[in-house]
């Protein structure tokens, strides 16, 4: 179901009157009690028109939810009870919707909520604006702007634990969605005299005791701090904690909003820095020394901390002592150094405190203008909020209060001016005539401040300026002098003075009225405080600081840029910001939260008349009402005000079919209220007086009621009725359905009775029919029967006369048979005993050996000659053909493989042959050599550079060339020789050189004998008396023994045809030289190793051990 909305008013439950403007009668008492009502009921807000007043109820109220902001979205100003979010409301969407630029001022005195105020429409306007995360950056940096400057511009007061000292402008931009797309701040004239002084029972600024209570141990080192407050000179003891303020957790606030703001790391340790030399300065103390020429000079008394701030601040400690101790005055070109005595010095301390203090701050404010600057240069919509102190009227009030009250002044004129403009503007574009409204217009009070010609402030600076001898009691004779005929300016010190005889004006005042009421000024440290000055040696010292912060702070140190012409004073600066402010707010649709202190005790629930009383007068709130009302008091489009007053005339309730305005005069003329109480305009009905509204609404109340019970009548007539019909249709329903019921259950009755009777006819019909074709049945098998016996006697007798014929044809058949067979048979036997026996025998014999070869050719084994295998005989009268078929296979299968042999091969394989004719089972050697190939040339002499001479002394073609070792025929041991066999000769020649040493014709060669055994020993005998013998036989041992010895034997047949005598012996002899010795193969000791040892034992016997 959709939500009904159901549209509310202001008038809906209010307490007291929500809008001062119906306050009936209207004077202060009402007003209080009005605002005292209110506020016992938390109703905190309350309406003069679109003003809102606010009172500090100084506790939380659940009012600031989510819920509550929900609440006054988008709903009209005059709809809900007053709200600071309506008026917020209000203004953002005449900002988005109807592109009007908008400010809100906030004023009222110290501790009276503006600064809370302020928050919550900034925070409001966060809420309901658009959202996405660059939007919300921008949100936070707004927010956040705020706690980096309480901390820096608020302390505790005695009105205020966290009292702005500063006032505030904040123009925030917005696109035109009404996203939020930066702001710009300004700030206004902070008290910077609490940087070195505190009244009794307040604070220093918020950040020194934040950054001394929340700093880390090794922040404090490097900024050599100390924990303890009772260390400064600046920070007053008396009220160095605030009951509910946790400065150290405010610290990490602060530094974590300054990281949200942009402050990169280093500025924020910069301005720590700065705070911690402001604080520091406050410890450097003087002391009077006595110069020689009687003056007294100023002397720093401990240069510690002094040393500190220098290496803090980057500042030549030197140069800043100097400063303290001097005072250059510089007048065209000439320079005149003066000494500074103690108190001069200490002046010079704290004034030099409290400029770097402010210039910190104002450079704060830029730099977080510059973080929230708008990024775009679209056209930007503005929403302006003023956070500035309200009127102040103290016990002493000096300079800074005059100040003030003067910006409270011109505050108050454009508020007149807006708000009667305002006024004026809706009855001429509502077509309402126009009366002359009476009011106090302050014009006055500004121009007795601000004229160039003969203002306060222009007589004030025309007095620091002028040259000789000025102090507070000139300038006070001055103003005497000029303004003492103003109307609004009261003094005693004039001549002509209304007030000689008036006490309460000290001599020493001045007296303003203000249009929030008298204030009293003492004159004393007005011009002081107007000149503000810093002598020039310490703000040179400053701009020679190494501390980039601390020198962009004092431009005007840099000695290149010397300008003689004094700054202006803090009054004519004031003056100017008051003015561009002025003329910033002009140009906006103003929007007013006035607040109210309701006690001084900073306590809830307590409303203390006389103290709201003074506020009243002082901020003018009656004379708003008297504005507010001076034509008529209340207003309203014609649509809702139809919409609320139609149920008290026939003719519009309960629907009005014709435009709200012609619904709204036929209501009037019907309820006959006075023509003069109310005039039409083109969207809104004015009423004169509030009593005329009271009246509608008391008839609106008592009509209500009426109606109430009217739709309660005709409600419970309507429940009876539709309860009655409700249980009529029940009836029936229930009534068919019964029926329905009875009748199925009538239905299914019959149903199965006529099912019953119907199945007992039918199964009497049936066996009936049964019966009968039962005996059809068997009458019909008993024929059937009867024929078949008939049928089978038959078939039998046939039966046996076929067989009785058929028994007699075979009969016939066999006889006639044999006896044709007994005929064959006696012509034919004597032929059939001859031949057939053999024939079989034969034919048998064929089919089996032609089975045996068929069988054989699928059985046969591989072509590999080694191949062993044979299958087994069949039969055993085939044994001998079966052995031949295997020899006769073999041979077959060693041809095809021989057949494959290249000439080459063939020799090789001749060679192999001829070697194992030679030493099969003679030499034990043998066996291992079948496997190695015969190379012959192992020493390959052609490509062997070494050997080129060998070669070329060799022409025939070379069978062996191998390295052999000459076994000495001395002693036995041996030297390797390079082995040549050629056709016709054996060559023994040098391994190292080459050079041939032997030379023996194979003809010479007479025997080679070796052992039985596993060596490669062998001597080459020669014939006797040949040249090559006259050294005697040769000894070798060759790896290739078997190899050797074959092609030996075989190139000496092939040269010379004759069989070359191989002895195979263990036992042999050779000829050495002269000596015939025998060599001998003995089993040698395993231990030498596995190669045979020779060895020469005696002139006869060589022995040669094998292992
Ligand atoms: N709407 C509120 N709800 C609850 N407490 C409030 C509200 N407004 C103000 N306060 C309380 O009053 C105190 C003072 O308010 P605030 O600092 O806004 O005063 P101020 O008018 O800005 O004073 P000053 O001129 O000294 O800066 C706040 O610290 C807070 O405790
Ligand atoms: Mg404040």
């Amino acid at each position: 179901m959709a939500k009904m909305e159901v549209k509310t008013s202001l008038l809906d439950n209010m307490i007291g009157v929500g809008d001062m403007v119906l306050l009936e009668p209207l004077n202060e008492e009402t007003f209080i009690n009005n605002l005292k009502k209110r506020f016992d009921h938390n109703e905190i807000y309350t309406y003069i028109g679109s003003v809102v007043i606010s009172v500090n109820p100084y506790r939380s109220l659940p009012i600031y939810s989510p819920e509550k902001v929900e609440d006054y979205r988008n709903r009209n100003f005059y709809e809900l009870s007053p709200h600071i979010f309506a008026l917020s409301d209000e203004a953002y969407r005449s900002l988005r919707d109807q592109d009007k630029d908008q400010c809100i001022l906030i004023t009222g005195e110290s501790g009276a909520g503006k600064t809370e105020a302020s928050k919550l429409v900034m925070s409001y306007v966060a809420a309901v604006c658009g959202k996405g995360a660059e939007v919300n950056q921008v949100k936070e940096q707004l927010l956040q702007s705020n706690p980096v400057l309480e901390a820096f511009g608020n302390a505790k007061t005695v009105r205020n634990d966290n009292s702005s000292r500063f006032g505030k402008y904040m123009d925030i931009e917005f696109d035109f969605k009404g996203d939020p797309l930066g702001g710009v701040i300004s700030n206004y004239l902070l008290e910077k005299s609490r940087v070195v002084k505190q009244p009794r029972g307040e604070r220093n600024f918020h950040v020194f005791y934040q950054l001394l209570s929340g700093a880390s141990e090794e922040l404090l080192n490097k900024l050599t701090l100390e924990r303890d407050f009772s260390r400064y000179n600046y920070l007053s003891l008396d009220s160095a904690k605030v009951n509910g303020v946790d400065d150290a957790a405010n610290f990490r606030t602060v530094r974590n909003a300054m990281q949200i703001v942009g402050f990169m790391d280093h500025e924020a340790e910069s301005v720590l820095e700065v705070v911690a030399a402001v604080l520091k300065l406050g410890n450097i103390e003087f002391k009077p020394e006595s110069r020689v020429n009687g003056l007294d000079e100023s002397k720093i008394k401990d240069k510690n901390e002094l040393k500190e701030i220098c290496e803090l601040t980057g500042i030549d400690q030197s140069v800043l002592e100097r400063a303290f101790s001097f005072r250059t005055v510089e007048a065209k070109q000439e320079k005149v150094s003066t000494t500074l005595n103690v108190a001069q010095a200490y002046y010079a301390r704290d004034a030099l405190a409290k400029n770097l203090y402010s210039r910190l701050f104002s450079w704060l404010v830029n730099r977080i203008n510059e973080s929230i600057k708008a990024q775009t240069k679209v056209r930007k919509k503005v929403m302006g909020v003023l956070d500035i102190y309200g009127f102040e009227i103290f016990e002493d009030n000096s300079f800074e209060q005059f100040i003030i009250n003067y910006c409270n002044e011109k505050l108050q004129q454009i508020f007149i001016e807006l708000t009667l403009k305002e006024e004026q503007e809706e009855y001429i574009r509502e077509g309402i005539e126009w009366t002359h409204i009476d009011y106090f217009n302050n014009a006055i009070i500004c121009d007795l401040i601000e004229n160039n010609t003969n203002g306060i402030l222009a007589m004030l600076d025309e007095e620091c300026l002028r040259p000789g001898t000025v102090t507070d009691e000139t300038f006070l004779e001055k103003l005497n002098q000029v303004c003492a005929t103003h109307q609004h300016f009261e003094s005693r010190m004039s001549k002509s003075s209304r007030f000689l005889n008036d006490t309460s004006l000290p001599h020493s005042c001045f007296r303003i009225q203000h249009y929030a009421g008298k204030v009293l000024y003492q004159v004393e440290g007005f011009v002081d405080k107007n000149n503000d000055l810093l002598y020039r040696d310490l703000s040179q010292a400053m701009w020679k600081a190494g501390h980039t912060l601390i020198k962009s702070l004092f431009p005007e140190g840099n000695p290149a840029k010397i300008n003689l012409k004094r700054p202006p004073t803090a009054g004519s600066q004031f003056k100017a910001s008051v003015a561009t402010l002025m003329k910033n707010l002009q140009t906006k649709n103003p929007n007013y939260i006035r607040c109210i202190k309701p006690n001084d005790k900073k306590a809830a629930h307590i409303f203390t008349e006389a103290l709201v009383c003074h506020q009243i007068r002082y901020l003018g709130l009656l004379e708003n009402v008297r504005v507010r009302r001076a034509g008529y008091a209340f207003r309203q489009a014609y649509e809702p005000c139809l919409e609320r007053y139609k149920m008290l005339c026939k003719q519009t309730w309960p629907h009005w079919k014709g435009p709200a305005r012609a619904g709204v005069e036929v209501l009037f003329n019907e309820l006959e209220i006075p023509v003069e109480e109310y005039s039409f305009g083109r969207s809104k009905i004015f009423i004169r007086n509030p009593r005329t509204l009271f009246k509608l609404e008391d008839l609106r109340k008592q009509r209500l009621e009426d109606l109430a019970t009217l739709i309660q009548k005709i409600y419970r007539g309507w429940k009876c009725r539709t309860h009655f019909l409700l249980m009529r249709k029940s009836q029936i329903v229930v009534a068919a359905w019964y029926r329905r019921y009875a009748q199925q259950k009538r239905y299914q009755q019959i149903k199965s009775s006529a099912l019953v009777i119907q199945s007992y006819i039918r199964g009497w019909k049936a066996r009936k029919i049964l019966r009968e074709l039962k005996h059809q049945k068997r009458c019909e098998e008993a024929a059937t029967t009867i024929a078949a016996y008939w049928r089978g006697t038959q078939a039998r007798r046939e039966l046996k006369r076929l067989k009785e014929e058929a028994r007699r044809k075979h009969a016939v058949a066999v006889i006639w048979a044999y006896w044709l067979g007994l005929k064959v048979r006696r012509e034919y036997r004597k032929f059939f005993r001859a031949n057939a026996g053999k024939k079989i025998y034969e034919f048998t014999l064929q089919r089996i050996v032609q089975k045996y070869f068929l069988e054989m050719k699928n059985k046969m084994p591989s072509l590999s000659p080694v191949d062993k295998n044979w299958p087994p005989r069949p039969y055993l009268f085939l044994d001998s053909t079966h052995k031949e078929l295997k020899r006769i296979f073999h041979l077959w299968r060693c041809k095809k493989y021989r057949d494959q042999f290249t000439d080459q091969q063939k020799l090789i394989y001749e060679e192999k042959l001829e070697a194992s004719e030679l030493f099969k089972d003679k030499k034990a050697l043998y066996p291992s050599s079948v496997g190695q190939p015969f190379q012959g040339a192992y020493l390959e002499i052609n490509k062997n550079p070494k050997y080129k001479k060998l070669k070329d002394a060799i022409e025939e073609k070379i069978i062996i060339a191998e390295v052999v070792n000459k076994i000495n025929r001395a002693n036995g041991k041996s030297t390797s020789r390079i082995f040549l066999l050629t056709n016709n000769n054996l060559l023994l020649a040098d391994q190292k050189s080459g050079q041939i040493k032997s030379e023996v014709p194979l003809v010479d060669v007479t025997k080679v004998s070796m052992s039985s055994q596993n060596d490669g020993f062998f001597a080459v005998h020669l014939k006797e008396g040949s040249e090559a013998a006259s050294k005697g036989d040769f000894l070798f041992s060759s790896d290739h023994l078997i190899e050797m010895a074959t092609k030996l034997y075989r190139t000496t047949l092939s040269q010379t045809k004759q069989k070359l005598n191989i002895e195979i012996s263990d036992e042999f002899l050779v000829q050495f030289r002269q000596d015939k010795v025998c060599v001998k193969f003995i089993q040698g000791n395993q231990k030498n190793g596995s190669v045979p040892t020779c060895k020469r034992k005696n002139n006869r016997l060589l022995e040669v051990a094998v292992p």
